[in-house]
């Protein structure tokens, strides 16, 4: 995969297929591999771009603090230097969500349509932020490990099937090999993440909305009560997934973004 070279960073990034722009943004702390189902397929009909974030994967690692504001200033700056001048229909999951709400903020002129699965609208609570600072320290001073350990229970429905015992495996690789740095810069990002609630109802582009319904880090009635706010949005309701619905029912979140883009292009 190339890597794209942009002021301060490089990131590696999957490029393929012709036709209307659909970028990926993964979630925490994972790369563009959690998005294998839906690569092939829509690079079929789509230019299909999905990077490691700053941070992730093989991308270029900044310690401190990452925001949502970065990362989604960044995805700007990638678009830039692919040439892509068309607005993007924008996919994230969770921590990609949290960036796809400040990609609409910040590059709204960019974005023909959003599909935010398995995220959340509303900030940290107080307890939420000290876990996430927890998490900082802990990356840092012990690895990836603990990492794996802590979240893989929450990420994925019960894993009954072989299918999905391997993608629990091959997600916990991708936790290992992802940088401590990186790790706890997107953590303490998250942790100082706006609430934007309020924004909600001032997203004019087309919105899917898509959650696992065992999903327990965003849950289905909060999914629901952020579709309410928003305009022009659409839930769907992922049977037999968790957290990591694309990657846990890759048919029924396909179909769903399938449905989407016929509508947008
Ligand atoms: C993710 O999947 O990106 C994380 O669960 C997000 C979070 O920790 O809030």
């Amino acid at each position: 995969m190339p890597t794209i070279s942009l002021p301060d960073i490089s990131l590696n990034c999957f490029d393929s297929g012709d036709g209307p722009p659909l970028l990926f943004v993964h979630g925490f702390p994972l790369d563009h591999s959690m998005w294998r189902h839906q690569l092939d397929e829509f690079s079929q009909t789509h230019r299909v771009i999905a990077p490691d974030l700053r941070g992730f994967g093989q991308s270029g690692v900044t310690s401190g603090t990452v925001t949502m504001e970065q990362f989604a200033d960044d995805l700007a700056a990638l678009l830039d230097v692919l040439g892509v001048v068309e607005p993007v229909v924008f996919c994230g999951l969770s921590m990609g969500g949290y960036i796809g709400w400040q990609f609409f903020k910040r590059h709204r002129s960019r974005l023909k349509a959003l599909i935010q699965c398995d995220t959340r609208a509303i900030a940290d609570t107080p307890e939420g932020v000290a876990n996430r600072e927890k998490l900082a320290r802990l990356v840092l001073e012990n690895g990836t490990e603990p990492v794996a350990a802590a979240m893989l229970p929450n990420l994925f429905a019960e894993a009954t099937t072989p299918a999905r015992q391997a993608a629990v495996e091959e997600t916990r690789q991708a936790v290992l090999r992802t940088s401590p740095d990186g790790i706890a810069a997107a953590s303490l990002g998250m942790s100082i993440r706006p609430d934007v609630t309020a924004d909600l109802p001032s997203i004019d582009v087309p919105t899917l909305l898509i959650v696992g319904e065992e999903d327990r880090i965003s849950p289905v009635e909060e999914m629901r009560g952020i579709a309410a706010a928003i305009p022009d949005a659409k839930l769907t309701v992922i049977p037999n997934a968790g957290h990591m619905s694309p990657l846990e029912n890759p048919d029924a979140v396909n179909a769903a973004i399938r449905d989407l883009l016929a509508t947008v292009g």
